[in-house]
């Protein structure tokens, strides 16, 4: 497939300063704003030898506003328009201007059918200067993998799931069906996890609309001590955990969860699986998010 990653995120936030106390003194993110020089006032936050992972605009509400896709080269962009031409989906070339902006060669963007917007871009633009973690983070697990995974609600999850499938060409690798009551009632909520490198999902799809448009991020970093300094940080810092420490049994990552000022949690984790040959790989539907821990409950207590 022409998708290699997840590039980068873009949030919306109505308030920068309070993201930039989250990035840099919670997840050990860098602050690169005055280094990128954003003259429409964005914010930027590094977390490996890309310029960055993190971009926060200002904005009217807090909220994810983008997923920022790689590929390979310009062949691979180029499919991926192709694909998109084919399919009858509407997407535009980005400006010079704006692909210079987000550090890269060349871009297009489109909305999904649950109205998510991607990017998708070849050729990023570095300095390759090392991660200068404010809170002594060595390093995140990247590369080959992208930045971690995002999970996105859906207005549409049959055509969202066919369209990232179908048109971009993620591979299916476990999916959930999920009710929150006992109640026979309550509508099965469709959960797909896919993904596109080794890591074992860098996209999940789930069947609710959520106002903050995204359900969580995942950032990974080397090891459960790094995992455990975050949620002592977290903790000092104040912010709200929404879900226990304990090992999901999809990707096996060991996490937690915690609230941004987005209103969509970061799921902070280490010890995720990868996938060397999916075709190997056999698909299963999980009815346990987790081995053990992942008590999500105390998102909801005040
Ligand atoms: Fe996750």
């Amino acid at each position: 497939m022409s998708i290699q990653s997840l590039g980068y995120i873009g949030v919306s936030s109505t308030d920068l300063a309070q993201w930039q106390q989250f990035a840099c003194s919670v997840l050990g993110l860098e602050d690169v704003t005055a280094r990128l020089s954003d003259p429409a006032g964005a914010h930027y936050y590094k977390m490996d030898d890309h310029p960055y992972r993190l971009m926060v605009e200002q904005g009217e509400t807090d909220k994810l506003l983008l997923c920022g896709w790689e590929t390979n080269n310009q062949a691979g962009l180029h499919a991926v328009a192709d694909a998109l031409s084919q399919a009858g989906v509407k997407f535009e070339w980005a400006s010079h201007e704006l692909a210079k902006q987000r550090r890269v060669t060349e871009l297009l963007r489109f909305t999904d059918p649950s109205g998510t917007q991607h990017e998708v871009f070849w050729g990023v633009i570095s300095d390759f200067r090392h991660l200068n973690s404010p809170v002594g983070v060595g390093g995140f697990i990247t590369g080959e993998q992208g930045m971690g995974h995002v999970v996105i609600p859906t207005a549409d999850f049959d055509a969202t799931a066919q369209f990232f499938v179908q048109v971009l060409g993620f591979g299916l690798s476990d999916l959930m069906n999920i009710t929150f009551t006992n109640d026979p009632n309550e509508p099965v909520k469709r959960l797909w996890f896919l993904h596109c490198n080794s890591r074992h999902h860098s996209l999940g799809l789930f069947e609710m609309p959520m106002p903050a448009g995204c359900v969580h991020l995942m950032l990974e970093v080397p090891d459960v001590d790094q995992v455990g300094l975050c949620n002592d940080r977290r903790i000092a810092a104040g912010v709200k955990l929404t879900g226990t420490l304990g090992r999901h049994a999809n990707d096996h990552m060991v996490s937690f969860y915690m609230r941004s000022p987005a209103g969509f949690d970061i799921e902070y984790g280490a010890e995720g699986r990868t996938i060397s040959d999916w075709s190997q790989y056999a698909v299963f539907e999980s009815t346990a998010a987790s081995f053990w821990g992942h008590d999500f409950s105390v998102g909801h207590q005040d």
